[in-house]
């Protein structure tokens, strides 16, 4: 079976993207530098699938810690999810987000060149199209009108992987995720964001743990049926899956993809309010709120079209919001009672 390297996938998505790919009978490897992770995720990667994962700690934006990967093993293709993802700490050091997610990528397509590599797909993002007004947004909307450094380094990396993929005959798929939420089912992954939350769901979880009072809501006056903002939330398991249908087409022998960019959404639009409703109604706990000003950069709805996924993919996110809040709140409890993720609490016994 092929040979994927996974970079980042120690992270949230990259670890739920590992778990499916190795239980799908993938050989994988890893690289992460925990910039943004734990090692307790593979621990916990190991645990779900019953065998060892092969790692490396790599700073992509080390090429030589990077070609020493590249020169003892050989892949078939390549995930590339590494890379600061923070919208508010992008504001705050632009050049800090510039030089890691676009170095990155740039040692990796050397790499890739270096080594014969030629397919890979990319983690981006819906921001990459910035404010738009229309949705559901599609992927041939324009792109770039870019409200944060964060989502600047994603649209230029697009540009840059379009660019190499046509001039050295690469295929690469650019994934356009947009609220990843959710946690594996058996409670051992999931998001653990450092500090106070900058993300909805993450902060509504510690909220409902007890651990900050209570949730601020940025704005209740937007164009929407009750006022606050509007996303398109997609279970990472859902978006881990979309993953596996971009390499299982990347793999295929008549795939005759060079540059492609997809939308990875449930094309449903939640507000703010009605996520606030689902994870009551999914805990039994109340989450207190207060309404707050607007949120500087956030627009007012967000949501995918999804019928180039299901057409190219087959792809279709079939998890519910429900579920996504289920499957949060059973990972925060583990994290409650055992100050980590559950597999740390099995590993001492
Ligand atoms: C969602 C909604 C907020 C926090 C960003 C990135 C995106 C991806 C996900 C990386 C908005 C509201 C939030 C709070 C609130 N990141 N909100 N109170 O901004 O849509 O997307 O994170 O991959 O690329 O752009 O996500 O979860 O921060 O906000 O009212 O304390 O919740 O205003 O309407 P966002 P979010």
């Amino acid at each position: 079976m092929a040979n994927v390297l996974i970079t980042g996938g120690a992270g949230y998505i990259g670890s739920h993207t590992a778990v499916l790919l190795s239980q799908e009978g993938y050989d994988i490897y890893i690289i992460d530098n925990f910039i943004n992770s734990e090692p307790s995720a593979l621990r916990a990667v190991e645990k779900i699938i019953s065998k060892c994962v092969q790692f490396s700690e790599v700073d992509l934006t080390n090429s030589e810690e990077l070609d020493a990967v590249f020169s003892k093993n050989s892949f078939d293709a390549i995930i590339h999810f590494a890379g600061l993802k923070s919208v508010s700490e992008s504001v705050g050091d632009p050049l800090k987000y510039y030089n890691n997610n676009i170095s990155s990528t740039l040692n990796l397509l050397n790499s890739m060149c270096k080594y014969n590599i030629t397919k890979l797909v990319f983690s981006s993002s819906a921001t990459v199209y910035g404010k738009c007004e229309t949705v559901p947004l599609a992927e041939d909307f324009p792109i770039g009108q870019t409200t944060n450094p964060y989502a600047t380094s994603k649209f230029v990396q697009e540009l840059i992987l379009k660019d190499v993929a046509l001039s050295n005959n690469l295929n690469i798929m650019a994934l356009r995720y947009f609220n990843p939420v959710g946690a594996h089912t058996s409670g051992l992954l999931g998001e653990k964001p450092r500090g106070i939350p900058n993300n909805l769901c993450p902060y509504i979880l510690q909220v409902l743990s007890g651990k900050l009072d209570r949730l601020n809501v940025f704005g209740d006056d937007y164009e929407t049926a009750d006022g606050s903002a509007i996303r398109d939330y997609i279970h990472v398991v859902d978006l881990a899956i979309g993953h596996l249908k971009a390499i299982e087409k990347l793999l295929c022998a008549e795939s005759s993809v060079s540059y492609d960019a997809i939308n990875l959404g449930r094309g449903v639009g939640v507000s703010v309010l009605e996520m606030i409703k689902s994870f009551e109604s999914a805990t039994g706990r109340k989450v207190p709120y207060k309404i707050a000003g607007r949120r500087q950069g956030d627009l007012p709805v967000s949501y995918a079209a999804t019928d180039k996924a299901s057409a190219e993919l087959g792809f279709q996110a079939e998890r519910s919001i429900e579920q996504a809040c289920l499957d949060l709140w059973r990972y925060q409890e583990h994290l409650n009672k055992t100050g980590t993720s559950k597999e740390q609490s099995v590993r001492e016994k």
